[in-house]
């Protein structure tokens, strides 16, 4: 059974604690899109990982974990991530883990670029996490990208950066921006590349050979529907195609190999960055922060909160073909009184169903909202769905008919042991 988890919200849904849960019977887990602007919080064995390029099937031995072409890789920040986590345990050997050589590199000047143009917009900024995954995919369409293949040939990668170090300059000086030494920029990557190069290979084979042999495969996606470059709240979203179809683009795995795609979201609404939110409340998120929730893994940035939106739940459970939803943070809402769902966005007065493409549009979208009773009950010592209270049964099963789409995990606490399957 191949399965792909994708985010249906503006990502931080807990994909990498669901991701975690079904690595279990899974033998291959394949990121296929974005960068290490990615954060997946993982508790296992009573210890925090915070990965960032790394698949989460890391953390399990006997597991081929792979970083696909669709995904840019940043070798200064993966060889720290890999540090860190060898740090914390885990060993990472080339069979753990296979990074593909198609899949296109994040040089330095990426992120000062990043930088720059969220400065030069001012309060029209993204709100990105200077990762420079915008940059490195602009590249990478442009067709002046560098990819992990030309690392191996080093005297062509010190021209071709050499090159982009040139056109970036030209770009840096006209905002009267510091500029970079060409020599020092590939000698930063080369470096770190010497502890990467044993893990790179063509992945596209062995991802087809796990397939032909009926091994399982799990595409693990990173953050979310509404930040798709198509699909979500343009122009505030990422680079990449978060949605189910870039586990496909992004591996060189075709649709046909695909079973099921699990559609993870909280039970209420996050988003960090700027852009719309039309079911943003400040009430929910002084509470949810108030509890030490909802905090960026990336850049610790405190995250608007929100009331589930059904209207983005249904563009994403469409778009992404969900056969199955994981509901994560129930817990989050234990002591609320009155929980609201927002079932349709009112905009000059006709209520729609589905979010608008004009971003005009999204200014004037007020929420129109159901409300339904807390259940005002500790969720998170729940072992099985059966034992959630009937409330929050309710809320789950309202949710799902929203969608069309039946509830197939929920998550009731960060541990490993806090998801519970329905
Ligand atoms: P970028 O991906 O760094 O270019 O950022 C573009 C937008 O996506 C910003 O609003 C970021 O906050 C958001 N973003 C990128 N990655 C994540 C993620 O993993 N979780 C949540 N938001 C993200």
């Amino acid at each position: 059974m191949n399965t792909i988890v994708t985010g249906l919200q503006w990502g931080d849904e807990g994909k990498g604690k669901i991701v975690d849960y079904l690595t279990e019977s899974a033998d291959v887990v394949v990121r296929g899109q974005g960068g290490n602007n990615a954060g997946h919080t993982v508790i296992a064995r009573g210890t925090k990982y915070v990965l960032h390029l790394l698949p989460s099937g890391i953390l399990w031995d006997g597991k081929t974990n792979i970083i696909g072409n669709g995904v840019v890789v940043d070798p200064v920040g993966l060889v720290a991530e890999i540090e860190r986590v060898e740090g914390q345990g885990v060993s990472i050997t080339p069979e753990k883990l296979l990074i593909s050589d198609r899949a296109h590199v994040v040089l330095p000047l990426h992120k000062e670029l990043d930088a720059a143009r969220e400065a030069a917009l001012g309060d029209r900024k993204i709100g990105t996490t200077k990762r420079g995954i915008g940059p490195a995919y602009a590249d990478k369409i442009n067709r002046c990208g560098l990819r992990v293949a030309d690392l191996l040939d080093e005297t062509y990668f010190r021209e071709m950066v050499g090159h982009r170090t040139a056109d970036a300059n030209e770009v840096l000086a006209k905002f009267g921006l510091p500029t970079f030494d060409a020599t020092e920029q590939a000698d930063e990557v080369l470096a770190a590349f010497a502890r990467l190069r044993p893990h790179v290979s063509n992945t596209i084979p062995v991802l087809h050979q796990a397939w032909k042999d009926g091994k399982t495969i799990l595409f693990e996606g990173a953050q979310g529907t509404l930040l798709d470059i198509d699909f979500g709240t343009y122009p505030f979203v990422t680079s990449s195609n978060t949605t189910s179809g870039g586990s496909c683009t992004g591996t060189g795995l075709p649709p046909t190999a695909i079973d099921q795609v699990i559609g993870v979201c909280k039970a209420y609404t996050t988003r960090v960055g700027s852009g719309p939110f039309p079911s943003a409340d400040e009430g929910l998120s002084q509470y949810l922060h108030d509890l030490g929730r909802e905090f960026g893994a990336t850049t610790g940035r405190a995250r608007g909160c929100g009331w589930l939106d059904a209207v983005l739940l249904r563009h994403g459970c469409m778009v992404n073909g969900t056969t199955g939803l994981a509901v994560t943070n129930v817990d989050g809402l234990d002591n609320y009184e009155t929980l609201r769902i927002c079932t349709g966005y009112e905009i000059d007065g006709t209520v729609h169903e589905l979010p608008p493409a004009d971003r005009h549009a999204w200014d004037r979208a007020k929420a129109v909202y159901e409300e339904l009773p807390g259940w005002q009950q500790d969720t998170t010592a729940c072992t099985s769905y059966e034992q959630l209270p009937e409330k929050a049964k309710a809320y789950l099963d309202r949710l799902s008919d929203l969608c069309g789409t039946p509830v197939k995990f929920v998550g009731v606490g960060p541990d490993r042991v806090q998801t519970l399957v329905v």
